[in-house]
């Protein structure tokens, strides 16, 4: 794919971000619909639903072949999928709900099953990353790197538990405290693509979670990997998006997080 390309699917991207961004802003801590969407916590707002559809709008107005999937609305848009957008309106919507500030509208494009542009936009932080491969990464339109940080000792990390948690006994509890007692903490911030983005700005060394969807990782993936980060799954294998499962870092310490979640002793802590 060329660069120039790259950059009007970019810059498609940053408009519906930052489209959807200002719907979030408008509605913070005004919330009049909140519900569960299946399991217990799973929450849906208004704000979710508006969010999306100014997505959808922007991308199909511009780019009405692509393919998309969106948290809220499934597969949409045209038949081309060798372009397939991944959308999450809203990621963070426990945090949203609770008037607690930490969310992002998460916009990311795989191109033949290769996440190629991303785009995450904070509204309260007023923070949007974007990276396109091979473009760099940015914050706020200046170029942004992963940190230094080369042991898994010196390290602090961010992680998330996902809504199945209650049901299965492969809901990380052991994995975050062994984490927790063998760096200098565990961080847990409600939204997969700001937990990304935190390490791609070198804030955090790395990430790890189970049971997250193509729509909550596919923008900070390329982020991250444009600031010079390194993401796989849990064993360094190549990265199955559809696995759930991600392994995202600085680079340095990469091998001795892997090793570790792949040795945590298992607490079956609540079960
Ligand atoms: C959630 C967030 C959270 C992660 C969950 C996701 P949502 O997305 O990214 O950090 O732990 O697994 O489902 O539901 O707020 O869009
Ligand atoms: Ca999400
Ligand atoms: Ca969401």
């Amino acid at each position: 794919m060329n660069q120039q390309q790259l950059q009007i699917f970019l810059d498609i991207a940053t408009e519906a971000a930052l489209d959807a961004g200002s719907i979030l802003k408008g509605k913070f801590r005004k919330l009049k619909n909140i519900q569960e969407k299946g399991r217990p916590g799973d929450l849906v707002t208004e704000a979710d639903k508006q969010a999306e559809s100014v997505v959808l709008k922007v991308l199909k107005r511009h780019l009405p072949e692509h393919q998309i999937l969106a948290e809220e609305s499934g597969v949409v848009g045209g038949k081309n999928d060798q372009y397939l957008w991944a959308i999450d309106p809203l990621d963070g919507t426990t945090n949203y709900a609770h008037g607690y500030p930490i969310f992002a509208v998460s916009i990311g494009l795989m191109i033949e099953g290769i996440p190629q542009v991303g785009v995450v936009y904070n509204p309260i932080r007023d923070e949007l990353f974007r990276a396109a491969k091979g473009l760099g990464a940015t914050c706020n339109r200046l170029p942004i790197q992963v940190s230094q940080t080369q042991k898994l000792s010196q390290s602090i990390l961010v992680t998330g538990f996902a809504y199945d948690r209650q049901e299965t006994k492969d809901n990380n509890y052991s994995e975050f405290c062994y984490l927790t007692h063998l760096t200098q903490g565990v961080r847990r911030s409600g939204s997969a693509s700001v937990d990304l983005t935190d390490v791609a700005c070198g804030r955090l060394d790395g990430y790890w979670e189970r049971g997250l969807s193509p729509w909550d990782i596919t923008a900070g993936i390329v982020i991250l990997e444009e600031a010079g980060g390194v993401v796989t799954a849990y064993d360094r294998s190549p990265l199955d998006i559809n696995s759930g499962r991600i392994l995202a870092t600085n680079g340095q310490i990469h091998q001795s997080l892997s090793q570790t979640l792949q040795n945590t002793p298992s607490k079956e802590i609540f079960f």
